[in-house]
């Protein structure tokens, strides 16, 4: 379904970057007595949703958290389950990137993801180099302090080969991390009911606005974004200094 519509009025403080952790899918279920997958499977079309009304509404970027460098800890068939889903849903998405006008990026060490998917996000990153615009990232086998390890160790290497020079500012090891070249995230949901931020974006939250909610993802809708994006405007950042 295309939506070309614009919902609301772009560029009225609309965030610039939001981030979600796509939290609450298992729970989701359990509560209907379906067996945990079944949450997921609903939460990745809350996430084709969303993104469609993100880029309706003027959001440049949005950043999701769908697996993290953790979630290997799960019942082996769950985590097979998730990869098949996400399996489905890029095939699903290179079919559609062109029509909805959607770049896709990946964070996270794909090496460490089956090799099926692997081709796939090689594939949505190749589509997705041909065009501006709107840009979601999925977060895949994904970690906070696993991003800020692997850019250490980028940037040591190209050091030692004499591909970069010191000092080290903020400015140029951010160039290695995954987000490379994209604003750190504005705002910041937490669907699902907790509070904490699971090893997600570590270092771009650094002055994001936090907003969490009860509602379980897959029950999250465009009101909800819109709710929290309300919140958001009301919100005084100060980064630091005075008003
Ligand atoms: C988020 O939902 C999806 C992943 C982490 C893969 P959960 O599966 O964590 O759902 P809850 O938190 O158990 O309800
Ligand atoms: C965070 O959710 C990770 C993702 C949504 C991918 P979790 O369900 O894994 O986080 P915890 O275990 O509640 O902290
Ligand atoms: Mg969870």
């Amino acid at each position: 379904m295309q939506t070309s519509t614009q919902n609301k009025p772009a560029g009225e403080n609309v965030p610039r970057h939001i981030a979600i952790i796509l939290d609450g899918n298992g729970r989701w279920a359990r509560k209907r007595g379906l067996p945990r997958t079944a949450g997921h499977a609903v939460g990745s079309e809350t996430f084709r949703k969303i993104a469609l009304y993100c880029r309706n509404i003027g959001v440049d970027y949005l950043t999701v958290y769908a697996f993290s460098t953790e979630n290997w800890k799960r019942p082996e068939e769950e985590v097979r389950t998730i990869m098949r889903l996400l399996n489905k849903y890029l095939r699903e998405a290179i079919d559609t990137m062109e029509r909805d006008r959607i770049k896709m990026r990946v964070f996270g060490d794909v090496s460490g993801l089956p090799e099926e998917l692997q081709d796939l996000v090689a594939e949505t990153n190749r589509i997705s180099e041909r065009y501006e615009g709107f840009q979601a990232n999925i977060c895949l086998n994904y970690g906070g302090r696993a991003e800020i390890v692997h850019a250490a160790e980028r940037y040591a290497a190209d050091l030692l080969e004499g591909k970069t020079e010191g000092p080290l500012t903020e400015e140029r090891f951010s160039s290695y991390l995954y987000s490379s070249g994209i604003p750190d995230p504005d705002l910041l949901i937490r669907p699902g009911g907790e509070q904490r931020i699971s090893n997600f974006l570590l270092w771009q939250c650094a002055y994001s606005e936090f907003y969490f909610t009860d509602v379980l993802w897959p029950d999250f809708s465009t009101d909800e974004l819109d709710k929290a994006i309300e919140v958001y405007r009301r919100r005084d950042r100060r980064y630091g200094g005075v008003k």
